[in-house]
């Protein structure tokens, strides 16, 4: 089997059984909702962060495959990390999702199977969607703790 056949078979399994998918109605969870203006898809995604840390990550989309699995991917590879981690990671993402060198020890994990993307610039708003939404989040969580 090659890299590209196994990067595609693991999008497909979090686009099938994506993880961390669906809304909770707790105020606790900062909701942020961004569309695709390629496409007109939609995505929300919700995020607890106690302490400075991302303890949950909820999304819910309607875009393609690579929009969806890269919701499920990055809710997996953020939840858990502090706000500051998960922006660092965001931005290698983006490095990554450009075709950039990107810092294989920030960046671990399934993220990696997006690295095709960059050849497929119309893909690249897919792939980043759920990503922009949680950094969206997260400086919306620091803008309001800087003005108290
Ligand atoms: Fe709409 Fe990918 S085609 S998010």
């Amino acid at each position: 089997m090659n890299i590209e056949h196994l990067y595609r078979q693991v999008i497909m399994e979090h686009y099938k059984s994506p993880k961390n998918k669906g809304f909770v109605a707790d105020n606790s969870y900062l909701t942020i909702h961004l569309n695709n203006p390629s496409c007109g898809d939609e995505m929300t995604v919700q995020l607890k962060v106690v302490d400075h840390v991302i303890t949950d990550i909820k999304h819910q989309g309607t875009g393609c495959s690579i929009c969806c699995s890269s919701a499920s991917v990055m809710s997996e590879t953020l939840k858990g990390k502090s706000m500051d981690d998960a922006m660092k990671i965001i931005h290698e993402f983006y490095e990554l999702i450009k075709g950039y060198p990107y810092d294989k020890e920030i960046l671990v994990g399934d993220a990696v199977v997006y690295q095709g993307v960059a050849q497929f610039p119309a893909r690249v708003k897919c792939a980043t969607l759920a990503w922009k939404a949680t950094e969206q989040g997260i400086n919306k969580i620091k803008e309001d703790e800087l003005n108290g």
